[in-house]
């Protein structure tokens, strides 16, 4: 049943596990992560980023696929459709209005007041029509999409910003930049647990892990004793799907049919989905 994030990121807080949000990046993400999520039993939170809108053909169409999928799967584990990174007031609007039941407001580029200022519209406007919604402070390092950050602006949330954001905004859930990056890890990531503990004291809400990619299990585990409910996660899922796609077209480089290199990289998007799923403790508390 596709529902907001409320609900399943407070119950995974309050029993020790973590929901995977998983990016959709086309028909074959959505199946791997929906058929993943049915077979493991698990909530699950799928992530479409404004360019991976644009590159469908716009919230209404990822709306329209997840729905149709969940619809011929008869999905029955709870299903949150998220917008990642929204960029504007705009474009969150516009993902509530296309039937998105989640949306991130990232203006952790802004100084603090601008960035309460337009979650607190965002929020205002969400829980009109029970969608729920992520803040972020700090800087999360990396690229996704285009969302470049660059390692020098790559920051640490404040404690006591983090505690007046989630305070002043009402928002559901938050996301603290900890020393987490977006894309592959140039060595092991030093994520701040000191403060990902005072945080989770300060604000009281479900925390967000972004750049879930290459973080070690004992770190993962770490960060849900220390209030993480929400870890997302896109590059592994791609780099095992370019990987599988390359192996196939080499083994038969006279191939020309699309099902028949997507569809071998959709069951390793699944697999790997799985095995996030059971990383993060997901898996049967649908
Ligand atoms: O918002 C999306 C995630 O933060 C993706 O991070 O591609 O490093 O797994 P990742
Ligand atoms: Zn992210």
């Amino acid at each position: 049943t596709l529902v907001s994030m409320k609900e399943m990121l407070e119950k995974a807080k309050a029993n020790g596990y973590a929901v995977g949000q998983f990016n959709l990046n086309n028909l074959e993400y959505g199946q791997a992560i929906l058929q993943a999520a049915e077979e493991e039993k698990s909530p699950v939170i799928i992530g479409v980023s404004e360019g991976a809108a644009r590159y469908m053909g716009g919230y209404k169409v990822a709306v329209a696929m997840i729905k149709s999928l969940m619809e011929e799967y008869g999905t029955t584990v709870p299903v949150a459709i998220h917008l990642d990174h929204g960029s504007s007031f705009q474009e969150c609007a516009k993902a509530i209005h296309a039937g998105f039941t989640s949306v991130m407001i990232d203006a952790s580029a802004q100084p603090l007041e601008d960035n309460i200022a337009v979650t607190k519209k965002v929020v205002e406007l969400a829980h009109l029509h029970g969608v729920s919604v992520e803040a972020e402070l700090g800087r999360v390092g990396g690229q996704e999409d285009d969302l470049i950050v660059e390692d020098a602006e790559a920051m640490y949330a404040i404690p006591a910003e983090c505690e007046q954001l989630v305070q002043e905004t009402g928002v559901d859930c938050f996301a603290p930049a900890l020393g987490s990056v977006h894309g592959p890890y140039k060595g092991e990531p030093n994520l701040g647990f000191d403060r990902m503990e005072e945080i989770m004291h300060l604000t009281g809400v479900p925390l967000v892990l972004h750049g879930g990619t290459g973080i070690p299990t004992k770190d993962i585990k770490r960060a849900i004793s220390l209030g993480t409910a929400k870890i997302n996660v896109n590059t592994e899922n791609q780099i095992a799907q370019a990987k599988k796609v390359r192996e196939v077209l080499a083994e038969q480089p006279e191939l020309y049919d699309p099902r028949k290199y997507l569809g071998p990289s959709r069951d390793v998007i699944k697999e790997t989905v799985i095995g996030k799923m059971r990383e993060f403790g997901s898996s049967n508390k649908a």
